[in-house]
């Protein structure tokens, strides 16, 4: 399991969803089951976990991951994207839940299968779905998109300085021949920056396959979605957990979860209040320890935030 996925922040998980035995959860991002696995012994006996992802494999190494839980705990998996979280509760006859579990973004074995495409130091297709079924690849949206459209992709979503010299020079390329691979597009960024890193720095082409994973999967119109659906979704005193990795996620999730409880955010007009709804949990966002970033690196960009329905 562990090699799927190692779960970020597990012992915070854990306590922040303030399990019993007996309670329907609903792990939204299901990955490996790192998070679930543990979560069904907290919530055994009698307990019932759902599980979603938008990603087939993600699914098949939970359903071996959690083939062992609690006898009395029932297991639900349903391949969905966590923004229609009410039509797979739905689907399966669950009306209120007591706690939902987001942890965002893609998981390390998404990251670490060639064949997906989301990782710049592999060759691969020029994939990056997270649902392999259904959507377009990065290769369409780099072969068709306009370069405008291009270079705002790569400074919205990957704060890319370089984001119009990048998309010229995509559009140059594609002119003679399409990109296919994640070769293609490391040599076209190889083109327009330098190409050196420290031991311990970010890759300077990082931003560029994080901006276009975001745009393929239109991960950041789902996240609002979703937390507004989750919290519906609640029981009075019910939680929800969403753990963020970049900046862009984060402040959906703190601006969505401020409105939630009531605050408006961003508006320059005196309007009426908003209904409470939830109360924050974490005034500032739970960090890793650091003992778990020196164990999984990967961790080290996680911010948690915790949310509670409201009577
Ligand atoms: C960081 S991983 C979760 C890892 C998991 N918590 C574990 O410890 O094994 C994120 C997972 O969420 C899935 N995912 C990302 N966006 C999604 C969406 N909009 N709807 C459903 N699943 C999504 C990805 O396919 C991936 O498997």
């Amino acid at each position: 399991m562990s090699a799927y996925h190692t779960p970020v922040m597990l012992v915070e998980v854990l306590e922040s969803l303030s399990l019993a035995p007996g309670q329907t959860i609903v792990d939204g991002t299901l990955g490996g089951g790192g998070h679930s696995r543990p979560i069904c012994d907290r919530i055994a006996p009698g307990g019932m976990l759902i599980g979603l992802d938008r990603d087939q494999d993600a699914l098949d190494a939970a359903t071996l991951a959690l083939s062992d839980v609690p006898e009395t705990v029932a297991v639900k998996f349903v391949r969905s994207n966590y923004a229609d979280i009410a039509t797979a509760l739905n689907g399966v006859g669950i009306e209120a839940v007591d706690g939902v579990l987001l942890d965002l973004g893609v998981s390390s074995h998404q990251l670490n299968t060639p064949e997906r495409g989301f990782a710049l130091r592999y060759v691969g297709p020029l994939d990056m779905r997270m649902d392999v079924s259904s959507g377009q690849t990065a290769a369409d949206l780099l072969n068709t998109l306009p370069e405008a459209e291009i270079a705002r992709i790569l400074f919205e979503y990957g704060e890319e300085p370089r984001a119009r010299r990048i998309a010229a020079e995509i559009v140059r390329r594609r002119a003679t021949r399409p990109l296919i691979t994640t070769e293609d597009l490391v040599d076209t960024l190889r083109a327009t920056m330098p190409f050196r890193t420290r031991p311990g720095e970010i890759h300077p082409a990082t931003k560029t396959f994080q901006a276009i994973r975001i745009a393929v999967n239109q991960e950041l119109d789902a996240i609002e979605t979703a937390l507004r659906a989750a919290t519906n979704a609640l029981k009075p005193g019910g939680r929800l957990v969403v753990i963020a990795y970049h900046s862009l996620e984060d402040r959906i999730v703190k601006n969505t979860m401020a409105e939630l409880s009531g605050k408006r955010v961003e508006t320059d007009f005196p309007s009426t209040p908003l209904p409470k709804i939830v109360e924050v949990k974490t005034k500032k966002p739970l960090t890793p320890t650091e003992e778990e970033i020196r164990a999984n690196p990967r961790a080290r960009s996680a911010k948690m935030r915790v949310a509670e329905r409201r009577p």
